[in-house]
């Protein structure tokens, strides 16, 4: 028999598709709870997890009388919308749930960042931990968390629709570029959560290779013009990395040279004690 003690009550408030798949997964590890979607009574709950939509979240908890802790599963938002709740937080899988109908994706390891009043918090974690998440402090803005999320999850999808807009430039066909260069993308992201960011960064900009960043983009202005900006704006980003790293000043200020815009492999100016420009593109 185990002395751990009565595991709360947990009140489901909303039965989209996260509700939903929680109304599965909670029971299952042994926690009672209660279902309360719009136009029923609200029930007697230990912990009232709104997972309405997030527009619909401070009606929510405006309407719900005050006693239980209160947690919402928004990425985006504030605790404010809990008011006038003041053991109020939050715990936010960073996964995407279709519905259980679809599919219960796996929670077992999968980060979930858990915010608020300490006794929330302490009721966030003990949820997190038993659904088999990674629970993550993160106590600052939510606006900054929601946009690191959006940027490593959503912008990544960008980034690789961008790259394979390249390859198919390139000469690949467009229906395969993204699976092309998936492998060579998740390898690279595995990479940087094992090893940090800057020690896991390869490729022609870690080694100060000016030429070939420069024959990059003079390719790129020809055939996807559009791309060039971001092309730079992530140089610069993986020039930080390289800094950070200790690249010498000498190459730093030729991969610099070798992304300045508007220029030609005729007009470039050369960096100091690096050879810049190639008169043909490199292979
Ligand atoms: N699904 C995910 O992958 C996921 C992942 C992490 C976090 N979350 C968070 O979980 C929460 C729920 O997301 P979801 O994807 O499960 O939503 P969803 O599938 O779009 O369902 C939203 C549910 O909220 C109900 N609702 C909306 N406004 C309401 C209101 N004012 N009063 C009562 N019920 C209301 C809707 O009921 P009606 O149909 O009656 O309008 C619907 O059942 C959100 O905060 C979301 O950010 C979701």
């Amino acid at each position: 028999m185990s002395d751990s003690p009565p595991r709360p009550t947990i009140g489901l408030l909303g039965q989209g598709r996260l509700g939903r798949t929680l109304a599965r997964l909670l029971p299952e590890r042994g926690h009672p709870v209660r279902i309360w979607r719009r136009g029923l009574p609200f029930p007697e709950v230990d912990v009232a997890w709104i997972l309405v939509s997030d527009a619909g979240v401070a009606e929510v908890a405006r309407a719900l009388p005050v006693g239980p802790v209160v947690l919402h599963a928004s990425g985006a938002l504030g605790l404010d919308v809990l008011a006038p709740h003041l053991r109020a937080g939050s715990l936010h899988p960073l996964q995407s749930f279709p519905g259980p109908e679809v599919a219960i994706p796996p929670t077992q390891g999968v980060p979930a960042a858990i915010a608020g009043h300490p006794e929330a918090r302490a009721v966030a974690l003990q949820l997190a931990r038993d659904l088999g998440f990674r629970p993550v402090d993160v106590p600052g803005d939510r606006r900054l968390y929601h946009a690191a999320a959006v940027m490593a999850g959503n912008f990544a999808t960008a980034l690789l629709d961008a790259a394979s807009e390249l390859l198919s430039a390139a000469g690949v066909p467009p229906e395969d570029a993204p699976a092309v260069l998936a492998p060579l993308a998740l390898a690279s992201i595995r990479q940087a959560a094992e090893r940090g960011c800057a020690p896991a960064l390869t490729g022609p900009f870690a080694r100060g290779d000016a030429a070939t960043v420069r024959g990059h983009l003079d390719a790129i202005e020809g055939a996807a013009p559009g791309l060039a900006d971001l092309y730079r704006a992530l140089g610069d980003r993986a020039l930080s990395l390289l800094v950070e790293r200790g690249m010498s000043s000498s190459d730093r200020a030729a991969l610099r040279a070798a992304m300045a815009p508007g220029l030609t492999p005729d007009t470039a100016p050369m960096a100091p004690q690096a050879p810049l420009l190639p008169p043909d593109p490199p292979s």
